[in-house]
């Protein structure tokens, strides 16, 4: 078990369009501990940027509810269409702690991705798994859902916002310095 830090708000690659999966061949070990470092901080969902790696892949576990059995792994995803009608529904994200906010998401998406196994697949989400789908693509593709309300939402987090950068900042930075000393 390998649990990895959780980025937030304010690093750059929450901000990326993320890469392309190519190699599958150590991805088993990589996913285990997504799904290690997601159960650590009581998440439903988890976008490899969150945890640093710049790859298209997100876990998601809803096994919590009556809405699944299973947890799910998606490489490569694209969204291929959205529709339904569009609900508001609480969303909260673990690169941004102590918000939550209403977001607005059509009911359905149909999503391409690969298994683990590099298999192509094309589904139809709804309901709680279609949402969590939704928001981790957007992760993958650089958004917040603080993105996705209007200004005078966001304005009321902006000093959790400002914290949650600087934060990150001098955790960069930290990061970067410790790079000199390989004993
Ligand atoms: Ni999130």
């Amino acid at each position: 078990m390998a649990v990895m830090d959780i980025v937030h708000y304010g690093d750059p690659i929450l901000r990326k369009i993320c890469d392309s999966v190519s190699d599958f061949s150590n991805l088993e070990n990589v996913i285990d501990d997504m799904f290690d470092s997601m159960y650590e901080a009581d998440g439903i969902g988890l976008a490899a940027n969150q945890v640093g790696l710049d790859l298209n892949l997100f876990i998601i576990d809803i096994t919590h509810t009556d809405e699944e059995e299973e947890s799910h792994v998606f490489i490569n995803g694209e969204i291929l269409s959205k529709d339904g009608d569009e609900e508001f529904f609480q969303e909260g994200c673990l690169s941004l702690p102590g918000i939550s906010l209403d977001i607005l998401r059509p009911e359905r998406v149909t999503l391409k991705y690969q298994s683990l196994d590099e298999i192509w697949h094309e589904e139809e989400f709804t309901g709680l798994l279609s949402r969590a789908i939704q928001h981790e693509m957007d992760h993958l593709k650089g958004k917040f859902i603080v993105d996705r309300v209007s200004q005078a939402e966001r304005i009321q987090f902006k000093k959790e916002l400002r914290d949650l950068t600087e934060n990150s900042n001098k955790r960069l930075k930290s990061k970067v310095s410790k790079k000199g000393f390989v004993l």
